[in-house]
């Protein structure tokens, strides 16, 4: 059977396949939040001609199942259907997802004294050729040749030694030996080679970004980035830890990830001549659920009290062994993790952010599917993750979506008659509601007094825009085009039980500490989310602490920022290893309090506004 997509294209579907998966064999995803399971209704698409068979509707107002749009994985087709795909189903790169801005990485290398040393060391080398009156070895000439040069003991693997002898002779016995800080060889190359490079990766739940670095220099050759993969599979690490254990899954999720980046890289090195085998050193930053994924490792313990992940630091393995398309030999640094909650990728933020360096005590905080959060200063560091959930991301949000093209992110409400207007990622036609949108919104409505402080709609306002849907009240937020957006009093909850978590997290670490909001000094705000984050929004709804905006600083992803200093210098990885050991972890769903820091931040902003004087003075105002 044959599913036409409206854009011309032709989808072959086997028996028994369902659309979505018919899709995404052929290439083409779908938002799929709950990962194909009839649950989070993301994956709608809208059916155009041909009869189907649809188990369920799951999320689908009534209205949209009168107008054909069903959920692609519930539905299967029964002959040759036409099909048409909403923007806010495609799983597509918008240009509005962050690239951290990296110009001054290498002024950071230079301020801390580290040079570039990257993980791989390179010597040149001059052997003598063997001749019947000189019978030593390849290695032993090999070996003879670095004490000569002052180097000393060199591990040798069986995989190097089995590639000696023939590179020594089509080399002429005049080459460069690369090798390991800690001294393991690992190729023999051509004198000639001098540019080396190495590749730095963010693994993030959401999207894979790669920066291919030449090390003699330190200078970013090229960056890349695609969505990852396994979101196939779930949008969030939970869901994509179920689906590990589920029969092939981790190879699907480990395999989905590692092509990923081999499909960054190809083109790339295509593009700059830069053979496979002369990118010959890795470093890797994810949370610890994206690192045991890339590397193969059931990540079921993650989940299961007492959450206890098979390590946090990684011993150095070989790009071959992660299936990595550049020279097999390369090494590969995971940058270590703290806990199950707390990856490396945070260690590498707080690398970034320099917040380890110096005496004012600082907030680090990773807004992202979940939300990380340190304090400390460069004496000592503590650390939390506080399952905000993915609802900023677009996941659990009736019309909620990321931040790409046609999202909703800024929203205005008319205080006479309630009208919105809207704000549109591209200037498209909306097609959802990001995470800065929701922000918006919801600090709108409740300074216009359309909802409570509980985030409940008013009752009797003049305005059709309130009305009651399937899921209770919601504001219409767009009419017409291909569905109507609204954001429903559910979605405020989900949001608002994010923004309280967050918040609460916040409190709770510096209650652990001893220590009052007003002696930190400054708050980086990192992560994708991040870069569109509008503070006093962001404030007014409680979500971050009112405290002056000058105190914030946006810092982007500093996960591939951290990966990158990793990647060019000895002394930032072994700095990374001392972040990670330094941060004391707190496990918050055991912390005594919390619960009453999250159901006292349940409210806009907070039940004690005292805690926000901006908002209150403001709020009085309005
Ligand atoms: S409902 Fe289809 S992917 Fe979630």
């Amino acid at each position: 059977m044959q599913i036409r997509i409206s854009n011309g294209k032709v989808v072959e579907a086997n028996a028994g396949q369902n659309i979505y998966q018919a899709l995404k064999e052929s290439g083409i995803y779908l938002v799929a939040s709950c990962g194909g399971k009839g649950v989070c209704g993301k994956c709608r698409v809208k059916v155009l001609g041909g009869r189907v068979r649809t188990e369920s509707t799951g999320k689908l107002m009534k209205k949209e199942v009168d107008e054909h749009i069903t959920l692609a994985c519930t539905t299967f087709p029964e002959e040759d259907i036409l099909i048409e795909i909403p923007e806010g189903s495609k799983l597509v790169i918008g240009d509005k997802i962050a690239i951290s801005k990296t110009k001054n990485l290498r002024d950071f290398l230079h301020s801390v004294e580290a040079g570039l040393q990257p993980a791989i060391r390179r010597i040149y080398l001059e052997l003598t050729p063997p001749s019947l009156d000189d019978p030593a070895s390849d290695l032993e000439r090999l070996k003879h040749a670095l004490s000569e040069k002052g180097v000393g003991q060199m591990h040798f693997s069986h995989d190097f030694a089995a590639r000696l002898a023939r590179s020594l002779r089509e080399l002429h016995w005049q080459f460069n030996l690369d090798y390991t800080e800690d001294f393991y060889a690992v190729a023999v190359s051509s004198a000639e080679q001098v540019d080396r490079y190495g590749i730095a990766i963010d693994i993030g739940t959401t999207t894979v970004v790669l920066y291919l670095v030449n090390y003699s220099d330190g200078a970013i050759v090229d960056l890349g980035m695609t969505y990852n993969s396994q979101m196939r599979y779930g949008d969030d690490v939970i869901t994509r830890i179920v689906h590990a254990t589920e029969g092939g899954g981790l190879e699907d999720l480990r395999s989905a990830v590692v092509n990923d980046m081999n499909d960054i890289l190809s083109p790339m090195l295509e593009k700059h001549g830069i053979r496979r085998e002369d990118v010959d050193s890795v470093v890797i930053s994810g949370n610890t659920t994206m690192a045991h994924l890339f590397w193969g490792f059931d990540p079921s313990s993650i989940r299961e009290e007492p959450y206890i992940p098979t390590l946090n630091t990684f011993p150095i393995w070989q790009a071959g062994t992660a299936g990595l398309d550049i020279l097999p030999q390369a090494p590969v640094y995971t940058v270590p993790c703290v806990g199950s909650y707390v990856g490396g990728d945070i260690v590498a933020g707080v690398l970034a952010s320099q917040m380890y360096l110096k005496p004012e005590i600082a907030l680090f905080m990773d807004i992202g599917t979940n939300g990380e959060i340190v304090v400390g200063n460069n004496e000592w560091l503590m650390t939390a993750a506080c399952s905000a959930g993915p609802c900023f991301e677009g996941s659990g949000i009736r019309h909620g979506m990321r931040a790409t093209e046609g999202a909703i992110e800024s929203v205005k409400v008319d205080p006479n008659t309630f009208e919105p207007t809207l704000g549109v990622i591209g200037n498209a036609v909306p097609a959802g509601i990001c995470g800065s949108g929701m922000i918006d919104a919801i600090s709108e409505l409740f300074f216009k007094g359309v909802i409570d402080q509980r985030g409940k709609f008013m009752k009797d306002l003049k305005t059709d825009r309130i009305r009651t849907g399937d899921e209770g009240p919601e504001y219409l937020l767009h009419r017409g085009g291909l569905k109507e957006i609204v954001l429903t009093e559910v979605d405020i909850e989900n949001v608002m039980r994010a923004k309280a978590a967050i918040y609460a997290g916040v409190s709770i670490l510096l209650k652990e500490v001893g220590l009052d909001l007003d002696v930190v000094e400054r708050i980086y705000i990192a992560g994708g989310f991040g870069n569109y984050l509008d503070i006093d929004k962001a404030i007014m709804i409680g979500m971050l602490p009112d405290m002056p905006k000058e105190k914030f600083s946006f810092i982007g992803n500093t996960s591939i920022a951290g990966a990158y200093l990793c990647l060019l210098s000895d002394r930032m990885r072994k700095e990374a290893e001392e972040i990670a050991k330094k941060m004391t972890y707190a496990e918050l769903s055991v912390s005594r309090g919390f619960m009453d820091e999250y159901m006292s931040a349940l409210f806009l902003p907070h039940t004690d506004m005292s805690l926000f004087p901006t908002v209150r003075d403001l709020y009085r105002k309005s």
